[in-house]
């Protein structure tokens, strides 16, 4: 507990799924917490839940006029911003036969300029800061290889690796530690489409593949949010301090690198 306390943290993608269970378990660690969507409601809904230390932030991490309203809602709000959680990511399934630019052109939005753009707001205003800072961007196993239905989801989030190793190094300097989380199958919102599209792609019953996926899994279960919670706080917090340029798979033993 406290491992935390008077940090200011941004989360973004936070109203539901790993990104909310990111926000409970920081507030639980005395932190300070926007709970940054592009759904302003359901962000609003979180926020309420968790208490007086988080607050809802409308942010598009595909606009730059809303990342910069957003860091500055933050540092006005909490007296600064010392923890980013670039969280917000979408999937889609198009094989590489099928796939189209729509497709390409919003997952590298969201997924890979998103990241790269709110990383690059939070670092200068932590540079200007002059205390340091935690940045830790989502990863994914589709990071660590490529899958036929979803190339460009991987892509994007093989991307989201290297983009974490170059501001790493860049920005190690400046007492900014950059890593990341590589999460495996986690039951989330986002597991429900990719369950659905699993279904229509290869004509199975919805549910299943979502139990298959979880069956495959070395721990002999898909993974929910709480469980990527200890390597957030860890990543956010001062024990984190010497590491640097990482990519952390947690994902109950699917990929080992
Ligand atoms: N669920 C998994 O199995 C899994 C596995 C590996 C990696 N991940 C990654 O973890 C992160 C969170 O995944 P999740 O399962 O909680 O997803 P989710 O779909 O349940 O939640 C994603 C959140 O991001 C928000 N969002 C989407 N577009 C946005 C935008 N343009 N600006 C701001 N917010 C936006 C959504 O409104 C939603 O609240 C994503 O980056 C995802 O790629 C998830």
């Amino acid at each position: 507990m406290n491992r935390l306390m008077g940090r200011s943290a941004l989360i973004t993608g936070a109203a539901r799924g790993i990104g909310a269970a990111f926000a409970a378990a920081y507030v639980r660690e005395g932190a300070t917490v926007a709970v940054a969507d592009i759904l302003l409601d359901e962000a609003q809904a979180t926020a309420d839940r968790l208490g007086p230390s988080a607050h809802a932030v409308h942010l598009d991490v595909t606009r730059q006029d809303s990342i910069d309203a957003a860091i500055a809602l933050t540092r006005a709000r909490a007296g600064g911003i010392d923890i980013l959680v670039n969280n917000a990511g979408v999937y889609d399934m198009d094989p590489v036969s099928a796939m189209t630019r729509a497709s390409f052109d919003r997952l590298l939005a969201v997924n890979v300029a998103g990241t790269l753009f709110t990383l690059q707001a939070a670092a200068r205003a932590m540079i200007a800061q002059g205390r340091g800072g935690k940045i830790i961007n989502l990863s994914s196993q589709a990071g660590r290889r490529g899958e036929a239905l979803s190339p460009i989801y991987c892509a994007t989030k093989a991307a989201v690796i290297s983009l974490t190793q170059s501001a790493a190094l860049d920005l190690i300097r400046h007492r900014i530690n950059v890593n990341a989380i590589a999460p495996g199958v986690i039951d989330s919102d986002m597991w429900d489409h990719v369950d659905a599209l699993f279904a229509r792609h290869e004509n199975r019953p919805l549910g299943e593949k979502k139990r298959l996926v979880g069956e495959a899994v070395p721990q002999g279960r898909m993974g929910v949010p709480e469980d990527l919670t200890g390597m957030a706080v860890f990543l956010a917090s001062p024990e984190s301090d010497y590491v640097v340029a990482q990519t952390f798979n947690v994902d109950g033993g699917n990929w080992m690198s």
